[in-house]
């Protein structure tokens, strides 16, 4: 039966089960609520606690649906323009899992940012894969990794024709966006599949004045973060797929080794909901987050010491395109860093940014915000430029981190071979031509510097012990003073 899109069969389902009075002998074990202790029935509520419920026939199956999940997520292919779509309970991290798991076996390469989120490297771990790194572009003004150029993909893709697929990340968690479209026909000729990390980009699809979504830039398959963008639950995720390169029969028994067997029906439930409201009132509630966000860019833009860059970075590398509802505002002109300045908006004004690195915060504005909230944060924002105005130590300037970064090492083994099985620790400077057992992520901008199965290189050495010396911080290994490192033995 063909559902509308103002519809929402899955809730709908759910809701006839409970209104039906049945008496439940399955999971579950606190039976709509009675069996829990009242600190959480009060807590989560009894309506909500009814909609708790399991994979019984009328309620379909999470991994082989047939009925009203598969009528839901028909919809939301639907919505979104795919050939299908996936709902995950184990936010993008599951998603992406499943795509690589999907798409590049043991031994087999697929070429991925060098600032890929850890569920990226999560994924070639638990795959087997061989990564071939790309470097995004960076900022320096900024000290930000923007996006992957056509041209670098380009040469990666023709150096590495054996490769399965290119992963891309678009648009970044700051909202920058590279220019996809070229990207898919390039990695297209070379007849290897385009997987997108999409975590920033549910609601790509609603607005014209926002970058153009996987799906429509011909990737063939993407995971988005629902429960990030838009109203769905936390960890409540989407998979959209195309037919032709991915084995759509594989990618489902993927899902089905990265997910539980047993679903939250409310987490399932809010992607459902979240769907209905996107196709009923997508468009008018992301460009009223668009228009809120552009007016809080402007404003930010005013205050002396602040800058919030937008679409004039439109054209420099890595940026094709910008998610104007990802607010950025960089703080080195009050003498402060990200994180100095994500404290003392949370306790001295009660704003929280979604996260800060040593140049910058993040603010997202989204369909639950209003121009109440948009007030608070530029007050805010007005106040703690007045109070702080000092230079700036640019630790990472001065230690010249970001300007000269070096080459990712060779890749000798796959990051799931140097991970497990005996590793041991050495001294870091002793470690040259070891095979380096742990990530070493340097931040800003937030690229590693060596990852699992890379060959230690006396450049990568120095390289740390320059920034070290320029009072950066290390991030990822076991010993984080890196006097030590683990290497395969
Ligand atoms: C770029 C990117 N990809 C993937 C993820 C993972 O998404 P989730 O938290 O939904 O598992 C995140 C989360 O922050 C992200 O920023």
């Amino acid at each position: 039966m063909a559902f509308k899109q103002t519809e929402t069969p899955l809730l709908a389902a759910m809701e006839h089960y409970v209104q039906d009075g049945v008496i439940p002998f399955h999971t579950p074990g606190h039976k709509q609520g009675k069996g829990m202790h009242p600190t959480l029935e009060k807590l989560i509520g009894k309506q909500a606690l009814a909609l708790d419920l399991a994979l019984i026939e009328e309620l379909d199956d999470f991994y082989e649906p047939y009925g009203c999940i598969k009528d839901a997520q028909d919809l939301a292919a639907q919505l979104y323009g795919a050939d299908h779509s996936f709902f995950v309970i184990n936010g993008t991290t599951g998603g992406i899992y499943a795509m690589i798991l999907a798409t590049a076996g043991p031994g087999e390469k697929i070429i991925v940012p060098r600032n890929a989120h850890r569920s990226i490297i999560g994924g070639i771990i638990l795959s087997g894969a061989i990564p071939v790194f790309m470097q995004p572009e960076i900022d320096h003004q900024l000290g930000m990794a923007m996006g992957v150029t056509p041209e670098t993909v380009a040469k990666t893709v023709t150096e590495h024709p054996d490769a399965k697929a290119v992963l891309i990340i678009n648009p970044t968690y700051y909202g920058v966006a590279t220019d996809l479209k070229k990207i898919v026909d390039i990695v297209h000729q070379h007849n290897m599949v385009v997987l997108v990390d999409e975590a920033h980009g549910p609601h790509l699809k609603f607005s014209h004045r926002l970058p153009i979504q996987a799906i429509d830039a011909g990737a063939d398959i993407c995971a988005q973060s629902s429960h990030k963008i838009i109203g769905a639950l936390t960890q409540a995720s989407l998979v959209h797929c195309r037919e032709g390169r991915i084995n759509v029969p594989h990618l489902k028994a993927m899902l089905q080794l990265t997910q539980s067997s047993s679903p939250n029906y409310i987490m399932l439930a809010s992607l459902d909901v979240a769907r209905m409201q996107m196709a009923v009132d997508g468009e008018e509630l992301i460009e009223k987050s668009i228009d809120l966000a552009n007016w809080a860019r402007t404003e930010i833009n005013k205050i002396p010491g602040l800058i919030c860059f937008g679409a004039e970075k439109i054209g420099n590398p890595g940026v094709f395109d910008f998610d104007p509802t990802k607010v950025t505002v960089t703080v080195t002109g009050l003498g402060l860093t990200g994180a100095e300045a994500e404290r003392i908006l949370r306790h001295e004004y009660k704003v929280q940014a979604e996260l800060s690195d040593i140049y910058n915060l993040l603010f997202m504005i989204t369909l639950g915000d209003s121009e109440y909230e948009v007030k608070i944060l530029l007050a805010a924002l007005a106040d703690l430029a007045l109070k702080h105005a000092k230079p700036f130590d640019d630790v990472a300037a001065k230690s010249g981190a970001n300007t000269h970064y070096p080459a990712p090492p060779q890749v000798v083994l796959s990051p799931r071979d140097a991970l497990f099985g005996s590793t041991h620790s050495i001294m870091f400077d002793d470690s040259v031509g070891m095979i380096c057992a742990e990530i070493v992520t340097i931040y800003p901008p937030g690229i590693p510097l060596l990852c699992p199965g890379e060959s230690i290189t006396q450049e990568i050495i120095d390289y740390c012990r320059q920034l070290q010396q320029g009072g950066m911080h290390i991030s990822g290994p076991e010993d984080c003073t890196l006097k030590t490192i683990k290497v395969k033995q």
